[in-house]
């Protein structure tokens, strides 16, 4: 706690780091779906959803311009049928105020254990909780330092299983958060989730699954975004061509499953781009060893990101179904109306659907390639942002977690009921 509010305070002073967006300015964006689509590479999408007032196939976006970009996309939109709205004239201005806000956090929260549900952490803090559970729930929860970033920060992720993953009849969820660097709260979701199991909040689902839990995926992204950009989405990798000028790859696009088939993510410098290989990153390789290590019996995997209210299902390399396509629906829209039951009043509901369909398509996502190796249940989950995008304020963690939780606890019963052997 006192490290992070240190940081804060110390940068805040040192180094304006938001000053890189003076000036940029903030547009909401929507019109006809495959339009949008394919600006995905050019533009930093910081959301992407189903338009809410549409008949027609309509997407909505909201996206980043500096000045310059301005310049050469307004007329892009007007001459190609887009509509859009200015959010915000200063980027760098809402970027300032949710410092403000997170140090006013930091410094309410109650200072007796290492995490609470109104704060965001540094990764130190996050994994340090990581051991801190394992050190007090040693009969159900194993620690798995599972590998080094490109920096070299340890990741460490949770197994928790009243039987050490010895009865071979459970169904194993597999859930991951943090790949993108920038959203926030996907971590404080996962650490609830883990929170939850071990204090027995619900006893049938500690007892009947194998979990495994991945609260901090990409440590080194996340870093960069708490301390230079905010707005950071990929790894800090340096491995590919050109990443002097463009480090990083997106990890969600570093997955082998159509890798390399589309070449919008082939340019380093694009905000989607795929990496020099499938599974290049570390970071991505810890994720798919961890899935691959019980995967006869995995039911479920979850990737947690933010925001737009979404549960999306495969495939998302072409926008037909996989066959089970049916249930992927069934099962998305438990957990849904699971979430949709405690959200806030003036919060959308869930969207559940086929990725391809809901958005535009895309290659190399977590949620296709476990779809791929035989897990039956896999979804991109979008939490909610609110007007916030993905600088949701710590004032509403807890409200995002307890819904969440709502909705994964559905899941898990959804699992339970189907694929208990
Ligand atoms: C928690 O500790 C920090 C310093 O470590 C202090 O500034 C803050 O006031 C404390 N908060 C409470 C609620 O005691
Ligand atoms: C923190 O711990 C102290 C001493 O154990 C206790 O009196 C206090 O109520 C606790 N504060 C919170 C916010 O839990
Ligand atoms: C879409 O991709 C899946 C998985 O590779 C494949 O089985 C299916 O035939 C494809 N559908 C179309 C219409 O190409």
């Amino acid at each position: 706690m006192a490290s992070w509010l240190a940081c804060l305070l110390l940068l805040g002073a040192v180094h304006a780091r938001h000053e890189q967006y003076e000036g940029h300015h903030l547009y909401r964006v929507w019109g006809a779906t495959p339009i949008i689509g394919s600006l995905e590479d050019k533009l930093d999408f910081l959301s992407a959803t189903p338009a809410a007032i549409s008949t027609s196939k309509q997407l909505e976006v909201l996206i980043k311009l500096s000045p310059k970009e301005k310049e050469q996309w307004l007329p892009y939109f007007l001459e190609n049928g887009l509509d859009f709205k200015l959010v915000s004239d200063n980027l760098a201005n809402i970027l300032r105020a949710e410092e403000s806000q997170l140090v006013q956090a930091s410094e309410e929260a109650d200072n007796n254990s290492t995490i609470t549900w109104d704060a965001y952490y540094n990764s130190e803090t996050i994994f340090k909780y990581i051991d801190e559970i394992g050190e007090k729930y040693p009969d159900i929860v194993t620690v798995v330092n599972a590998g080094l970033s490109y920096e070299g920060r340890q990741i460490k992720y949770v197994k928790i299983s009243t039987n050490r993953f010895e009865n071979l009849r459970k169904p194993v969820i597999v859930i991951d958060a943090g790949v993108h660097a920038r959203e926030w709260v996907t971590s404080p979701v996962a650490l609830y989730l883990i929170d939850q199991l071990v204090t027995g909040a619900d006893k049938e689902l500690l007892d009947e699954i194998d979990w495994v839990i991945i609260p901090l995926a990409n440590p080194d992204g996340y870093e960069y975004s708490i301390n230079e950009d905010r707005l950071w989405r990929k790894t800090r990798s340096k491995s590919h061509e050109g990443s002097d000028e463009c480090p990083g790859v997106d990890g969600n696009r570093n997955f082998d499953f159509y890798w390399g088939t589309r070449p919008a993510a082939s340019n380093p410098c694009s905000i989607i781009y795929e990496g020099p290989s499938a599974f290049s990153e570390p970071e991505i390789r810890v994720i798919r060893d961890a899935v691959l290590e019980n995967l006869p019996r995995t039911a479920l995997y979850i990737s947690l990101h933010s925001f737009g209210n979404m549960f999306l299902y495969a495939w998302g390399h072409n926008a037909s179904l996989p066959s089970n396509g049916l249930v992927l629906h069934l099962a998305g829209v438990r957990m849904a109306t699971a979430i949709d039951r405690l959200k806030l009043e003036e919060d959308t509901p869930y969207t559940v659907g086929n990725a391809a369909q809901v958005l535009y398509f895309t290659s190399g996502t977590s949620r296709d390639w476990t779809r791929s190796v035989g897990i039956p249940l896999t979804y991109t989950m979008e939490l909610p942002g609110y007007e916030y995008g993905f600088l949701v304020p710590p004032t509403y963690i807890k409200q995002i977690i307890t819904e969440s939780w709502a909705g994964l606890a559905e899941g898990a019963r959804y699992v339970i009921n189907n694929y208990y052997h």
